[in-house]
């Protein structure tokens, strides 16, 4: 599923869909294939927008041994439309629904699994104790099997969200056939998996093991970028001058770093250039970026962009690409800035 806007996390989704954002320098919906791959489930059609169509084509035709089809859900009306667009592709086979901003730490392949149609399992769903699921899904468990599903609701009946990962037989068809539309006018999946157990069919939970994000918010895709940095092992294919790396530090082809002290994890794209830099754990320098003369931390720095000069630490920060951060240090002391819709900027007055 690719076909949402992405508006929470805007300015960076004005300008291109979420899925192709990049956390530890990997669009996120390779995340979403790769569990798929691991799965067995190599027939993959990506459902977009008109908005989010051109985007996910370049991005996933450089995707390696996986050939695509795009289904187009214009406009996009909900998960559950998204089901009843594609269903000449799905035609009546079991299928995985899978929602393009979900990470998994451990994969998919524990839902599919639990699909056991000779036991009489119409459908499974991912489940996930969080301290707070009023933004997800909620699912309430009765006797090994979901007993009710509720959207977003404002007083959850359980504290057992449902993680963007499905597995259905074709009876969900439908169910979805009449549904009423909820919040915002989008027909919701939930909705639709409501109805099969009402009519009896049996939905069946696995709880998710390892960490999951949901990655709809900014902090999501910094704390995404945190959690795939943890899996690095130190390499350096850049060229390397007067410089102190410390731990799990990834410094990739045609980089180049100098008088740089890093502390790890953290990962240099291909062809970046450091200079006179601080670049602290859990951040990604993106391909083809310059940081000179200033420091980071904890940050997400999209492809091409360029920080220069800038005397205080940039920390907690998610950068989009071919952006200018530059300092000069001298007078007059003012800020000059020139910012998108939507944009949060923190300056730190002294
Ligand atoms: C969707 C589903 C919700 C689920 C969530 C998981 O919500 O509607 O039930 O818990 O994905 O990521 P969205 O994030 O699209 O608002």
């Amino acid at each position: 599923m690719a076909a949402g806007l992405g508006t929470r996390l805007r300015p960076i989704t004005s300008l291109r869909p979420k899925p192709t954002l990049s956390v530890a320098n990997r669009p996120l919906i390779y995340f979403a294939v790769d569990n798929l791959v691991e799965a067995g489930i190599t027939e993959i059609g990506v459902v977009v927008s008109y908005v989010t169509a051109d985007y996910l084509k370049d991005i996933l035709s450089n995707y390696p041994g996986v050939t695509f089809e795009y289904i187009l859900q214009a406009p996009p009306l909900g998960l559950a439309h998204a089901v009843q667009v594609s269903r000449e592709f799905l035609a009546d086979d079991p299928f995985v629904m899978y929602l393009s901003d979900n990470i998994f730490e451990n994969g998919i392949s524990s839902f599919v699994d639990a699909f056991e149609p000779e036991k009489g399992i119409n459908a499974v769903l991912a489940l996930v104790p969080v301290e707070d699921p009023r933004a997800l899904g909620v699912a309430v468990v009765e006797d090994g099997r979901i007993g009710c599903l509720v959207e977003k609701p404002e007083v959850p009946p359980s504290n057992l969200a449902v993680a963007g990962v499905y597995v259905f037989d074709p009876s969900i068809h439908q169910m979805i056939e009449g549904l009423e539309p909820g919040a915002k006018g989008e027909y919701q999946i939930t909705d639709a998996i409501q109805r099969l157990i009402e009519h009896g069919y049996h939905v069946a939970p696995v709880q998710v093991t390892g960490w999951w994000k949901d990655t709809g918010k900014p902090e999501d895709i910094l704390d995404a970028n945190r959690l795939q940095l943890l899996k690095l092992r130190r390499s350096i294919s850049g060229k390397t001058e007067h410089t102190e790396l410390v731990g799990e530090v990834v410094i990739e082809r045609g980089a180049t770093v100098r008088n740089t002290t890093i502390f790890g994890p953290a990962l240099i794209g291909e062809g970046a250039t450091v200079e006179n830099a601080y670049i602290g754990p859990f951040t990604t320098i993106g391909n083809k970026v310059t940081v000179r003369n200033a420091e980071l931390e904890y940050s997400v720095v999209g492809a091409s962009s360029s920080i220069e000069g800038i005397r205080s630490r940039i920390q907690g920060s998610l950068i989009g690409e071919e952006v200018l951060i530059k300092g000069h240090g001298g007078r007059p002391s003012a800020h000059q800035l020139t910012i998108g819709d939507k944009s949060v900027i923190m300056l730190q007055e002294t």
